[in-house]
């Protein structure tokens, strides 16, 4: 979910839609806004769907100079308009939007709301209503809302009106992202910088815990003893343009395009000057003195993982394990003695892969996020970070910081390799402006794999993604494309397993996507076409130069053996782009998806 609050001198009703509108990608099943109206008080408007939607209910002539607003992605409660957000207290002089997931809301809904009748199905409201219950005991506003807020477990992002005194925005957080933006004559409140650069770029982080305040003219930050904290902002270094569209229709499309520019981009950032790919020097102490890395990520991050193994395992012999975030306290492996932990996250903000972050660091261990956003809470919180450079990514589905991950990954693989005295025997600076290259000549070829889509996918239920090695860490991402954007039933498969179950699926005309970018496997994975074939699949193969062979749908532009997967996935986030196109879905944003799930 995303939130934004303004108060100030200008009409704060656009300026909070335009803000959720750059929210969207946290979450789109209903959105809402509070207003303060100076003659009747806070008005709330909301709305089942989209910010477009949310646009066409609320009312233009209301005159209003401060408010809060919310875009949600449903945890507790079905999306409709009654559980949208903003929640407003019995009496409805409060009036909150929250992001994360209150755990105990059940028991403070038993302890302090007995005979309070509830409107909606949201933890939200049990939050506000406890803060209204604790002033009606003699707590002020600020006393109401500390007490509540010490008995919260869970997850909290809160902006909150108080329709008394409405020129005060409450603000908290807990394990959730929430940031303050200054201004002259007004502030502003957001969960995230991009929305709210459209009138500020100088924000404050705030700390779990802190209560603020947020005033036309000042922003107090209290921490929970009740002291004045003292932060200076910081500059959101973020490009305007580079979180528009422009020409092209998707943002998916556009982000796929930018592939090529942003691992050249990441080769110049990581070279010296000498043209020598090196690391901070104390991340690579840090790589170099671990005896074992766990890589902790989820969906496409954790598939970038699955091939960062491969790179520091096979480059710089260091033993790595990947594992899902959310999965990992259950299934906590056993430690070794001196690990490194690696958090790969294009948002810095999934909360399954922070709450790791968190045990491990209560362990004592040192970790490493390598993100896409500068600032965020992973890296704020890691002992070290290394950046994507990749630029926003807006679409659902990503594809430009699963590349970027790879890359990197790449990078901190070879640099430590080197550093232990087992140099590659290639430059891989050299080989990664080749993999460019190969990546501008595959876009170039859109309308080839429109034709794929539109041969294999435009009526089908389902579709498998065969491969070994890693051409099968990439068909689970090229799986992972199709379904979230398409709809369409697909699962990515090692290739030698499909005949342990899997096999049983195929059908007449099923399509199976193999690939074929890997000569050690190539033998196998062919027989594996072979054997689905015989069952009536219909293949499509794309093999690589030098290993292709007379039936392959699709042959790739040759590059260094080891950095086929960043070439080998465009053709399959291609393939998923116009399959969702053909089929008629929101290519961007996907249902029932969010681009940064900020709840565990
Ligand atoms: C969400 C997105 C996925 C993304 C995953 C991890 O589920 O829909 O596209 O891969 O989160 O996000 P992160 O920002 O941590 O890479």
């Amino acid at each position: 979910c995303g939130i934004v609050g303004y108060i100030g001198q200008n009409d704060s009703k656009e300026i909070l839609l335009r803000g959720l509108e750059k929210l969207e990608y946290r979450g789109y099943d209903s959105a809402g806004i509070a207003v303060v109206n100076k003659n009747s008080g806070v008005q709330v408007f909301k709305e089942k769907g989209r910010i477009a939607e949310l646009r066409e209910v609320v009312d233009t002539s209301v005159n209003t100079t401060a408010g809060i607003g919310h875009t949600r992605w449903a945890t507790h409660g079905v999306p409709s308009k009654v559980n949208a957000h903003p929640h407003q207290s019995s009496t409805t002089r409060l009036t909150i939007v929250h992001n994360g997931v209150i755990e105990n809301y059940s028991g403070l809904k038993r302890e302090f709301l007995e005979g309070v009748e509830l409107k909606s199905e949201t933890d939200t409201e049990i939050v506000v209503q406890v803060i209204e219950k604790f002033m009606k005991e003699g707590l002020n506003l600020e006393e109401a809302f500390s007490k509540t807020l010490g008995i919260l477990k869970g997850s909290y992002a809160i902006a909150l009106l108080d329709n008394e005194n409405p020129d005060t925005i409450y603000v908290a957080k807990n394990k959730s992202p929430l940031l303050v933006g200054l201004g002259e004559g007004f502030n502003v409140v957001a969960s995230d910088a991009m929305a709210m650069l459209q009138v500020t770029d100088q924000f404050v982080e705030l700390m779990d815990k802190e209560v603020v305040f947020v005033t036309r003219e000042e922003v107090v930050i209290k921490n929970p003893e009740g002291d004045i904290i003292d932060r200076a902002p910081y500059t959101a270094e973020l490009d305007a343009g580079d979180i528009e569209k422009g020409t092209y229709p998707h943002y998916m499309l556009k982000e796929i395009d930018e592939q090529p520019l942003v691992i050249r981009k990441i080769i110049q950032k990581y070279q010296d000057d000498n043209g020598q790919l090196v690391i901070q020097p104390d991340i690579l102490n840090a790589v170099d003195e671990a005896d074992r890395v766990y890589i902790v990520a989820a969906g496409t991050s954790y598939h970038a993982g699955l091939l960062g193994k491969q790179f520091i395992e096979k480059w710089a012999k260091t033993p790595v394990e990947v594992h899902v975030a959310s999965e990992f306290s259950y299934n906590m492996p056993l430690l070794s003695e001196n690990p490194l932990f690696i958090f790969i996250s294009q948002s810095g903000e999934t909360a399954d892969s922070r709450a790791v972050l968190v045990q491990v660091k209560e362990l004592g261990y040192k970790t490493l996020t390598i993100t896409n956003v500068p600032g965020s809470t992973l890296s704020r919180e890691a002992d070290y970070t290394l950046l994507l450079h990749a630029g926003p990514e807006i679409a659902v589905a990503s594809t430009k910081a699963y590349t970027a991950q790879i890359a990197v990954l790449s990078i901190l693989a070879a640099v430590t390799a080197e550093r232990k005295g087992a140099g590659l025997h290639f430059d891989l600076a050299q080989e990664l402006g080749i993999v460019a290259t190969a990546m501008e000549a595959l876009c170039d070829q859109k309308e080839e794999f429109e034709y794929i889509a539109r041969e294999y996918l435009s009526t089908t239920r389902n579709c498998f993604f065969i491969g070994r090695a890693v051409d099968y860490y990439v068909g689970l991402e090229g799986s992972l494309k199709l379904k979230e954007i398409s709809y369409i039933q697909a699962e990515g498969f090692a290739g030698g397993e499909l005949k342990h179950g899997t096999i049983a699926l195929i059908e007449n005309g099923t399509p199976v996507i193999a690939l074929a970018t890997q000569e050690h496997v190539n033998l196998s994975i062919r027989g594996n076409v072979k054997e689905v074939v015989a069952r009536g699949a219909n293949p499509c193969i794309i093999s690589i130069k030098g290993l292709e062979e007379e039936d392959d749908r699709f042959v790739l532009p040759e590059v260094h053996e080891t950095l086929t997967p960043l070439v080998a996935v465009v053709p399959l986030q291609l393939i998923s782009y116009f399959a969702a196109l053909h089929r008629g879905c929101d290519v961007d944003k996907p249902r029932n998806l969010a681009k940064s799930v900020t709840v565990e």
